[in-house]
């Protein structure tokens, strides 16, 4: 019992000064903010004008509220943006226009001199068109149209063959997009929000941890990571410490073990493809023809690497359907542009080959509609 009394004792110590040299830490002035309830909660390193004081925030990341209470962020290059949400860990805003018309917004993106880039880019080209699309089944992009024209926007190259020779070129831009595989299938009206993500101030570390930066102080431009989790009173941390500490060491500990066994089960999964296909493959007669794509086709479908975030466009959807693994951060999807299925790209180029047509739906990509235009 004795020799566990001077380990609180030396916390206490430890704490007392470490608050009694402390700064004003910006903690004290900048709590978090918001311009309406459903709007996103704003805090480091953004900050809410006539909300929070300056050095709440880091340069370039300043918001503010407009007459509806909507959330705002000005562009140097290309103006007022509404904000739909930020991801603090991913460090990821998501934009649209305040005025519904983003495409054209899009036409004069220019991203220099913000903190912030794209996550993804894809290029789409705009059209502007007489004729009558409806037969297409072309997505129009109303805002742009006029009574005797349509604007079309398109990133399939086969779609844009087809527009190139019957409407005028409006221009080409490259979209942030939110998922570069989320390939619309021939045109799209590019409403959906764009996504930016800023590398500086980092504070992805933190962020993990449930902590949350700010500057150290009010005039400090020291960035400082605080744990939320620490603001509980001493007491509370020291039994916290103690009674879930070695519990979660142990949980830790068995699901680290999980992860490993799952990692050693997929390596031996991957490294037997083949043996899959050829039972799937099997069963078939021998008498159907063989209708795989080239290599060629197979490349000019959208590619994309998952990012930390493994962020999916069908969030349910996150196993291939071929090997039956789970996406990891990293790793290289493919998806079919006909009906926007993906899998990894190792898997989905081995079945290409052999089969033309998806595996989850059996869309086969030679009967879409334009290639008869
Ligand atoms: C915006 O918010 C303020 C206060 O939070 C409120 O008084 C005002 O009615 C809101 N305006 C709109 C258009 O919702
Ligand atoms: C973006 O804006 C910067 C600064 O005004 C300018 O130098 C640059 O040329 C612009 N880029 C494009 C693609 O217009
Ligand atoms: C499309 O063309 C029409 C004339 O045919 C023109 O009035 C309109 O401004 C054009 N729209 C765009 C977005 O270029
Ligand atoms: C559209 O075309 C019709 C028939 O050609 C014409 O009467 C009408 O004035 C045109 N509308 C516009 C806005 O140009
Ligand atoms: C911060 O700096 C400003 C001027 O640079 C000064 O007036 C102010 O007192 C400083 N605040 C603190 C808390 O040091």
């Amino acid at each position: 019992m004795d020799t566990n009394k001077p380990i609180p004792f030396l916390l206490f110590i430890i704490f007392f000064i470490n608050h009694l040299f402390k700064p004003i830490s910006s903690s004290e002035i900048c709590s978090n903010s918001f311009c309406r309830r459903t709007e996103p909660i704003i805090r480091f390193p953004f900050r809410l004008q006539d909300h929070q004081p300056n050095s709440c925030g880091y340069p370039g990341f300043d918001l503010f509220c407009d007459a509806f209470n909507q959330t705002l962020i000005d562009l140097p290059n290309s103006g007022e943006f509404a904000v739909q949400s930020i991801d603090y860990a991913a460090q990821n805003i998501w934009l649209n226009d305040p005025d519904n018309c983003l495409p054209k917004r899009l036409l004069n993106l220019n991203l220099s001199g913000s903190p912030f880039d794209g996550f993804f880019f894809q290029d789409f080209t705009l059209f502007n068109c007489t004729f009558d699309y409806r037969k297409y089944r072309f997505d129009p992009i109303a805002c742009l149209s006029g009574e005797n024209f349509t604007v079309f926007a398109s990133s399939s190259e086969r779609a844009v063959r087809f527009l190139a020779s019957r409407c005028s070129l409006v221009a080409t831009v490259a979209v942030p997009v939110q998922w570069s595989f989320f390939q619309p299938v021939l045109t799209s009206d590019l409403s959906g929000d764009i996504r930016l993500a800023w590398g500086s101030p980092s504070c992805r570390r933190c962020e993990s941890r449930g902590g949350q930066c700010g500057f150290r102080s009010v005039n400090s431009t020291v960035i400082e990571c605080r744990n939320v989790r620490n603001r509980l009173p001493r007491t509370a941390r020291y039994a916290i410490i103690v009674g879930a500490g070695l519990p979660a060491l142990l949980c830790l500990v068995g699901f680290f073990c999980l992860i490993c066994s799952r990692i050693i089960n997929r390596h031996r999964r991957r490294h037997h493809p083949i043996m899959e296909f050829s039972v799937v493959v099997a069963p078939q007669p021998t008498t159907t023809t063989i209708s795989g794509l080239d290599g060629p086709t197979i490349e000019s479908y959208p590619k994309t690497i998952l990012g930390e975030s493994r962020r999916l466009p069908k969030p349910d959807d996150n196993v291939c359907s071929i090997c039956l693994s789970e996406y990891l951060p990293k790793e290289t999807l493919r998806s079919i542009p006909e009906c926007q299925h993906c899998f990894h790209a190792e898997c989905i180029d081995e079945w290409l080959r052999l089969n033309g047509s998806c595996p989850v739906c059996r869309n086969s990509p030679k009967n879409s509609p334009l290639t008869h235009t």
